[in-house]
């Protein structure tokens, strides 16, 4: 008998996982990806080179394959795609079109968090131009494209002169166009990973993220976290709370949801929420501190099926990440990770690019070379663990010239 067809929407390493759920399921998986050798190639049964982004591409493959599922779990505008396709096609799905926009586009969000009083910092949507006497944010302000992930045309301004040219460097990374400014917050920056069943919410772990600064223009790069974070008792109360607000507000009643906030002075300050598994490894750091599957959860609430809240301990260590980056070159190999004797603090480790990429100029999510997880048995023996780690890995160019961009991590 043939086999139902999923097409899988893009070949990050989240989806590795998630193709072979599809696999133990019974699919026929197809992966849509533009890329020629994405990491999850090696694990589909089938790919296409077709961008994730193109829905009328995406839609035809859906109809022609006689696809039965679309799906994707971890990036932003696919989702969007796959949610829309599915519903077309009267396929599975985690909910409609109607709330994909609001946890997808940041303006559109940002004016619900506003809705519902939930504490996020002021902006400003620019969909044309505006005046200079309109401009009431206080600076510094940060510019963001509304629809992009991963960092990317994300731009601070101190002075209103250079809000234009922000904009303009945002606009330039935004499908639509369309631009965010908001104020500056600071703070202890944390991703909060979640898990909402039937509305109601979970916490599965809190992570603290570690980013630099990075070009004259700034650009803030994430290099790693670590994780649990702990809150004291007062934060927890008031974070439980919010998480509680965003749910209603944004209409979540089966999906993970991923929080990007700040932290400061016991109150929170809301970035940007996403209905959805993040997209680097935080998984693997959740399975890695509680057993907890968030792949398996999301997959069987994209079929719909009822799960319930897990129960889970922590486990009594700490983990942290290295997030890889190098200067430009030819990319051959990650080196250092399995022949020190600093390996075995690495718990796993992750490649995100195949030899032969062509590494260009700048930092950003998307060129992240691979991926580390440190464990050790408390916070000062990992921060140990991982300087230790960073001496010994290396990115290698295929000439054999050594990559890894050292500054980042001073
Ligand atoms: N209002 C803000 N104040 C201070 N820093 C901010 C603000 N908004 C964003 N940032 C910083 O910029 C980073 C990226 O912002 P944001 O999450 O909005 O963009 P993104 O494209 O979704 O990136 P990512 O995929 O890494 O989450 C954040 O992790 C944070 O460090
Ligand atoms: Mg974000």
């Amino acid at each position: 008998m043939k086999k139902p067809v999923a097409l899988v929407l893009g070949g990050t390493i989240v989806h590795v996982p998630l193709i072979e759920k599809l696999k133990q399921r019974g699919y026929w998986v197809v992966l849509i990806d533009y890329l020629d050798n994405p990491p999850a190639k090696q694990k589909c049964d089938d790919h296409l080179q077709v961008s994730t982004l193109d829905r009328d591409d995406v839609l035809q493959a859906a109809k022609r394959l006689d696809a039965s599922l679309v799906i994707n779990l971890c990036l932003d505008q696919p989702i969007g795609i796959a949610v829309s396709i599915s519903e077309e096609l009267n396929l599975p799905h985690p909910y409609g079109q109607m709330n994909i926009k609001a946890v997808t586009d940041k303006a559109v969000m940002k004016q619900r968090m506003l809705d519902c009083k939930i504490p996020t910092s002021k902006f400003l949507a620019i969909e044309r131009k505006y005046k200079k006497d309109l401009f009431r944010l206080k600076f510094p302000v940060i510019i963001k494209p509304v629809d992009s992930t991963g960092s990317q045309g994300i731009v601070i301004a101190n002075e209103y002169k250079e809000v234009m040219e922000g904009v303009g460097i945002a606009s330039n990374k935004s499908l639509s166009g369309r631009v965010l400014v908001e104020e500056y917050v600071d703070g202890i920056e944390l991703n909060v990973h979640c898990i909402i069943t039937q509305s109601k919410s979970q916490i599965l772990l809190i992570a603290k993220k570690k980013m630099v600064e990075y070009g004259n223009r700034f650009s803030k790069i994430f290099i790693g976290s670590e994780a649990p974070f702990e809150l004291d008792h007062n934060e927890k109360v008031e974070l439980n709370l919010l998480i509680n607000d965003v749910v209603k507000c944004f209409e979540i009643k089966n999906s993970p949801l991923l929080m990007q906030l700040f932290l400061k002075e016991g109150k929170f300050t809301v970035i940007e929420i996403a209905a959805r598994i993040g997209g680097g490894v935080g998984q693997r750091l959740i399975s890695t501190m509680t057993g907890v599957d968030i792949v398996d959860m999301a997959v069987r609430q994209y079929h719909k099926e009822i799960i319930h809240t897990p129960n889970f301990i922590y486990n009594d260590f700490v983990v942290g990440t290295i997030i890889l980056y190098a200067n430009p070159g030819v990319f051959k190999e990650i080196s250092g990770i399995n022949t020190n004797e600093e390996s075995a603090y690495i718990h796993e480790s992750f490649s995100f690019k195949k030899p032969g990429y062509k590494i260009p100029e700048g930092i950003s999510s998307k060129n992240r070379i691979g991926a580390l997880i440190i464990r050790a048995n408390n916070r000062k023996e990992l921060a140990e663990r991982k300087r230790e780690v960073l001496e010994c890995v290396e990115i290698i160019g295929s000439k054999g010239e050594k990559l890894l961009n050292r500054k980042l991590y001073q």
